[in-house]
């Protein structure tokens, strides 16, 4: 017989027992692993090919991940650094306008700790009103319609809003803090 002859040769059957009695009184690791030596090609064929598709499905949804977060989240924008403050301009709680890059709208910097800064464009991302920080609550606080957003993350968390803030990114580098960049939600 050729060998292609042989590639379509039908599969043995998978268990034939020595004493040909039935399969519940095989042995234990017979019932687990019910496979003649004679099959056992097929066996190992069957579970590269298994493999391989469960590895392939993997990566194409991994690709598909990746692709999909690259169109949705953030985008973010950079610009020159730009120094914004100085440590000792703010006490915590305070905050500040700002413009970045040149010619921006407004942008509120926000002091929430001892080293801790967060900047957030001012317009409100419902009608643009301008946002008020309310610190003590660590929320932003739209007054046009009663919009709340989180001041950590610039979500929106009440009212009418439903994007977040464009948050611009900060560094502090010795007394100084730098935006550096802006990071816009997708649309
Ligand atoms: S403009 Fe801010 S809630 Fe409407």
């Amino acid at each position: 017989m050729t060998e292609r002859a042989k590639a379509f040769e039908p599969i043995p059957p998978q268990s034939v027992p020595p004493d040909r009695g039935p399969e519940a009184a095989q042995p234990r690791w017979r019932r687990d692993f019910p496979i003649d030596w004679e099959a056992d090609d097929y066996v190992s064929r069957r579970d590269l090919v298994k493999f391989m598709v469960l590895t392939s499905a993997a990566f194409v949804a991994g690709q598909a991940w990746a692709a999909w977060k690259a169109l949705t989240g953030p985008k973010r924008q950079v610009s020159e650094p730009l120094a914004v403050a100085t440590l000792d301009e703010l006490s915590v709680g305070g905050a500040k306008t700002f413009h970045y890059p040149e010619g921006s709208t407004p942008r509120i910097l926000v002091r929430t700790g001892t080293n801790e800064f967060v900047a957030y464009d001012q317009q409100c991302t419902h009608l643009q009103c301008p946002v008020v920080p309310a610190v003590e609550m660590g929320k932003l606080h739209c007054p046009c319609h009663n919009g709340w957003f989180d001041l950590a993350t610039g979500n929106p968390i009440a009212g009418p809003p439903r994007r977040r803030l464009p948050r611009v990114v900060l560094e502090i580098e010795a007394d100084t803090v730098y935006a550096t960049g802006v990071e816009q939600e997708s649309t």
